[in-house]
């Protein structure tokens, strides 16, 4: 079922809500499995080819070994120890690679590279990164979000627990604000936004056309008030290394402190996606206090991984 019908998910509008529904509830799944040391590998004889253009920690690790307990495995590249460092075209590239996998994961510069990739590509493309979007990270985060506060009395995810709730978005206007803004417009919550002046979320680059999915704060406190999850990132993302000393002066008011999480619900919760810096983006108290989930955030990436590479793979099971 659905082998007919090649999808790449390249952003996280890609997929439809009752896709995500889904997904989440494959997710959770895939993970009782794992957590019991049960043995699932659907993707035997399967290889995924994981090509980076910019550092990573989970990406690698999540996708790496959750294709390897899935039966199947992977090839890593890099810019600087492939031909994608010497200027072969994307589009060859993708020919070739996707001529020898089954499965391509990417992590780069500009999403208009992936999308030239995904268009000469024989099989499914995954965003791992791009400076426009993040999908699976918000992936990660939902699913994260869900099983904190979205299970019902059988231990189901009920993706409708997403409904109205109120996203805090405090910093940049970066990938991950993009993705977010992405996913609310599809799940139906609100996104809180405050990032400092010249940092603001382009609408038209995070691609949505609804603008009731998300309000602009200039106040970061303000952003924060009721909100169900408060969330940050890197005051200056991979590719923007120049900029590091005047987005330090810029964003200084942007650290999520105690006094933040107050204004928020008393069972928010608090997410980033890592990797983190305490003292700049987020307190030690704050990341390291009893709201933040950001360990189980990292470890769900695996988890969502998975479910999205068999059902890119498979389509759906059962
Ligand atoms: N959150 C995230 O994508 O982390 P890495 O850069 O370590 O992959
Ligand atoms: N916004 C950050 C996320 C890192 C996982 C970056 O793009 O560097």
């Amino acid at each position: 079922p659905g082998m007919s019908l090649m999808r790449h998910y390249l952003q996280f509008k890609d997929l439809r809500a009752e896709e995500y529904a889904y997904l989440f509830d494959r997710a959770a799944s895939i993970k009782r499995r794992f957590k019991n040391y049960e043995r699932y590998q659907p993707l035997q004889d399967r290889t995924l080819a994981m090509i980076f253009e910019k550092a990573s920690t989970r990406t690698r690790v999540s996708f790496e070994a959750g294709m390897y307990q899935m039966g199947g495995s992977v090839v890593h590249l890099t810019t600087g120890d492939s031909q994608l460092g010497r200027a072969e075209p994307i589009e060859d590239s993708a020919r070739v690679i996707s001529r020898m996998v089954d499965l391509v994961m990417i992590r780069t510069y500009e999403q208009s590279k992936i999308e030239r990739f995904a268009a000469h590509s024989r099989v499914p493309v995954i965003n791992g990164l791009t400076n426009e979007y993040h999908p699976c990270q918000i992936l990660a985060d939902l699913f994260t979000f869900l099983e904190a506060r979205g299970m019902d009395r059988r231990g189901a995810i009920d993706l409708d627990a997403l409904k109205g709730r109120v996203v805090a978005w405090v910093g940049d206007g970066n990938n991950m604000a993009n993705t977010w803004l992405q996913a609310a417009e599809i799940l139906g919550f609100t996104v809180h936004v405050s990032t400092p002046s010249g940092y603001e979320i382009d609408p038209a680059v995070a691609g949505v056309k609804d603008a009731g999915c998300y309000r602009v704060f200039q106040d970061p406190h303000e952003a924060c008030a009721g909100a169900d999850l408060v969330t940050t990132d890197v005051w200056t993302s991979m590719g923007y290394e120049a900029e590091n000393e005047a987005r330090k002066a810029a964003f200084a008011n942007w650290c999520v402190d105690s006094a933040m999480m107050a204004r928020a619900k008393p069972d928010a919760l608090f997410m980033h996606c890592l990797p983190a810096h305490r003292g700049e983006e987020v307190t030690a108290e704050v990341i390291d206090g009893p709201q933040s989930a950001v360990w189980d955030e990292a470890e769900n990436r695996m988890h969502v991984q998975k479910a999205l590479m068999e059902y890119l793979l498979l389509g759906r099971i059962g």
